[in-house]
């Protein structure tokens, strides 16, 4: 069976206006800065399991008429935007803008901004088949899944072109946001921690279910913030199903978010619950440097966030030098060391040593636990931790590799 949708996201956020990048139709777009971009690379087949199935067996109707989510009329979208007013755009990814609306709780018509309940449109650029396969299959999953750090999907429209997604609105924005942008103020240790474990018990939920689910798509613009800095994990079009069987991998066609994929899963295809360990590496390193994963205005290593944070991660006299300055040495050196070797762990070159979510979420857990008991959370205060997860193993990515030549180009090849 192939895959369950073949279009890749892009990622721009409209308020950040310092990024462009996307990728349809097999044309090479490029990221005009610092932010990360999407890519597709070759192409793989194959792969099967039961929420695949639920995506290729269950008709488009069936999908859509769920109980769960609800069918809008664009009008209706129209109308709870006040016409995708500019100045209700909350920001733009790859495949279109969100706008901030308001619906009324009980007969989900538009209310008047400020009462009712608040919601998140997604309105879909209209780039045909691709678009709406990820649509398809954002609705075919969040219309099923539900827990408190997934984003809740309340309905979606379709009608004509037209492709809209309606979710809850998550009035502190993307982590992205927070950790990049100048205006916010900058998330507190404990914050960053706190989000981090919320994110992280989102993967655990999707890596532990009984049909598998892989997410493919783990970076800090698709986890959203809710206004005590809970993490939902959005954004699931890139979703997929994990192997089934005696099967160790799905085989799929490499998609995802450049900076954030893991090595293996771009040279091979081979996508396991691993490749979003990796991605949550890289978020994990984002969270204690404020860097992005990818940012082409740094020079030289600084570029990849990976490589340039790698010789620090495992040295407590040298990790403060990838903090992030914002954090102003707000940080206990015990759990930043530990929450850096974590992430090193996570970037393994070997897949297989790379740590299970759930031990990762156990690990996260005990660190804001010692964190609350700790007194003080300067730098430089406190022991050395032990390992978190096993014996660290670094990552070590020859020059040259697939990962290599992928993350430092911003041409997606279809
Ligand atoms: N439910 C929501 N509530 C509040 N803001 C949201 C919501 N969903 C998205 N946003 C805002 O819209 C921005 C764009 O989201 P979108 O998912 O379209 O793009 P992205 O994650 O930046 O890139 P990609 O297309 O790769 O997913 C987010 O960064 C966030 O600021
Ligand atoms: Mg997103």
């Amino acid at each position: 069976m192939g895959n369950c949708l073949n279009s890749s996201s892009a990622k721009v956020d409209a308020t950040l206006n310092s990024r462009t990048s996307g990728i349809s139709k097999g044309d090479s777009k490029t990221s005009s800065s610092s932010g990360p971009s999407s890519m597709t690379i070759s192409n793989y087949s194959g792969g099967s399991s039961s929420i695949d199935s639920i995506c290729t067996s269950r008709s488009e109707g069936e999908i859509l008429s769920s109980p769960n989510v609800k069918p809008f009329s664009f009008m209706e979208l129209k109308n709870a935007t006040r016409n995708f007013r500019p100045d209700s755009l909350l920001g733009e990814g790859g495949f279109g803008y969100v706008f901030k609306g308001w619906i009324d709780e009980s007969t989900h018509l538009a209310s008047k901004p400020g009462s009712g309940t608040v919601i998140a449109v997604k309105k879909l650029k209209t780039e045909g088949f691709q678009g709406h396969k990820e649509w398809l299959t954002e609705v075919t999953y969040l219309g099923q899944l539900h827990h408190p750090n997934l984003v809740k999907l309340i309905g979606y429209c379709s009608e004509g072109d037209n492709r809209l997604l309606v979710y809850e609105y998550m009035p502190k924005g993307s982590l992205e946001n927070h950790l990049f942008r100048r205006g916010p103020q900058p998330l507190p240790w404990a914050t960053r921690l706190k989000v981090a474990i919320g994110a992280a018990r989102g993967l655990v939920f999707l890596h532990d279910a009984k049909d598998q689910i892989i997410y493919r798509d783990f970076k800090s613009s698709n986890i959203l913030l809710d206004v005590d800095f809970n993490a939902k994990l959005s954004d699931f079009g890139l979703a997929k199903a994990g192997p089934t069987g005696d099967r160790t991998h799905v085989s799929t066609q490499v998609m995802g978010t450049q900076g954030y994929a893991a090595p293996e899963y771009i040279a091979t295809g081979r996508l396991t619950t691993k490749s979003d360990v990796y991605s949550f590496g890289v978020v994990l390193l984002e969270l204690l440097s404020g860097r992005r994963a990818v940012d082409k205005e740094k020079i030289g290593i600084e570029q990849d966030l990976v490589e340039w944070t790698k010789p620090y991660l495992g040295d407590k006299r040298k990790l403060f030098r990838i903090m992030d300055t914002r954090l102003e040495g707000q940080y206990p050196q015990k759990g930043a060391l530990a929450a850096a070797t974590l992430a090193s762990q996570c970037l393994n070159i070997e897949p297989k040593s790379r740590p299970r979510m759930s031990e990762i979420l156990a690990e996260l857990e005990e660190l804001q636990s010692a964190k609350n008991d700790s007194k003080d959370h300067r730098m430089g205060s406190s022991p050395v931790p032990r390992s978190p997860v096993g014996h660290r193993q670094r990552r070590s990515t020859p020059l040259g590799s697939p990962l290599n030549t992928q993350r430092q180009s911003n041409t997606q090849v279809v």
